[in-house]
């Protein structure tokens, strides 16, 4: 069996019986008004973080989710959407097509905005998706893609590019891992079907994005995930996994590198009333300016003593500080 073989396995067996545990079934998911979410759908929250961003979901646009689950954040795109067909979601697992339509139905009885034509569940898997290129405005996924071994990830990233229009965006919520996973737990089937083992490093995951051609990364969120102990997988120290949301933005990438906010700013506190980078940036005295992190080493290695760049905050949804 290969280890996307074990994954299709392991999933079909928890869409049968939701496994309490896996990934992220004890948090409470994204609550928003008027949405009631069927409890049955709520323990087959297998993702970790969210991918569902109000702010990119304005112009009702178009949304393909892959790798459906138990239906809970494609009904969630369904709630800003509403209308046929704006959401289709994909899964190569029958019986997790079936249990996300019967959680869809329920979902049905307890939303009278919700009608289930919202969403079409489609037969598919993340390295074909059913859809024609560049017909997408927002591709998203959830605790998906860190399953895959760095080849795969690298072809389902390329074929999420593929679908996705000018300017559309993908959304990831996935575990990260603060030091590379040690060979004899990457290489456990189960353990990576169960988002265990896969994980990427911060670096690792970034570059897979960079490589796929997405201009603009932004961080939105990072978080402890899980933490693997020294006698359950054999470690020398605890392994810390965290869950990392991004958006990733298929535009140009600019002449002098990708840009990756995650949360910094910079802050002129020379003697004029601002400073002109000359490369498109403005500083007013004493007023923080969202940068991403390339725009922030320059301006820390060309103006050290009149620019105080912050911390990432590791949350970056288009910057100001109000
Ligand atoms: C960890 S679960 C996440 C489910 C859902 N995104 C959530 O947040 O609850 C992974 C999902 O991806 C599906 N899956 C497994 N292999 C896949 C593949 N190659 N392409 C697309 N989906 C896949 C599984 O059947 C399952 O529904």
């Amino acid at each position: 069996m290969t280890y996307l073989e074990t994954a299709a396995q392991f999933y079909s067996d928890v869409a049968e019986t939701p496994q309490v545990g896996l990934c992220c079934v004890q948090s409470s998911p994204l609550q928003l008004p008027g949405l009631k979410v069927p409890l049955q759908m709520q323990e087959m929250n297998y993702g970790c973080g969210t991918t569902v961003h109000p702010a990119e979901l304005s112009g009702e646009p178009s949304v393909l989710y892959v790798g459906v689950g138990g239906g809970l954040e494609a009904l969630q795109f369904a709630y800003f959407s509403r209308r046929s067909g704006a959401v289709v979601a994909v899964d190569p697992v029958a019986a997790m097509r079936e249990a996300a339509a019967r959680n869809l139905q329920l979902a049905t009885q307890e939303n009278p905005w919700f009608n289930p034509s919202f969403v079409e569940l489609r037969e598919g898997d993340a390295f074909n998706l059913p859809v024609a290129d560049r017909s997408i405005d927002v591709v998203a996924q959830n605790c998906l893609f860190n399953i895959f071994e760095p080849a795969d990830l690298t072809r389902a990233l390329q074929e999420a590019y593929r679908v996705l229009k000018p300017g559309g965006r993908l959304i990831m919520s996935d575990p990260i891992a603060t030091r590379p996973i040690p060979p004899h737990l990457q290489q456990d089937d189960r353990l990576r079907a169960m988002c265990l083992s896969g994980a990427l490093t911060y670096t690792e995951y970034t570059q897979h994005l960079i490589a796929a051609g997405f201009g603009q990364i932004e961080i939105r969120a990072r978080r402890p995930y899980r933490l693997l102990d020294v006698q359950t997988y054999d470690l020398d120290t605890p392994l810390l996994l965290e869950s990392l949301d991004s958006v990733s933005f298929k535009v140009e990438i600019p002449a002098d590198g990708v840009c990756i906010f995650t949360g910094k700013t910079a802050v002129y506190h020379g003697s004029e009333a601002m400073l002109d980078d000359k490369a498109g940036h403005i500083l007013q005295k004493g007023l923080p300016v969202a940068v991403c992190d390339k725009t922030a080493d320059k301006l820390a290695k060309g103006f050290p003593n009149e620019v105080l760049i912050t911390d990432s905050t590791w949350h970056y949804d288009g910057g100001g500080c109000c």
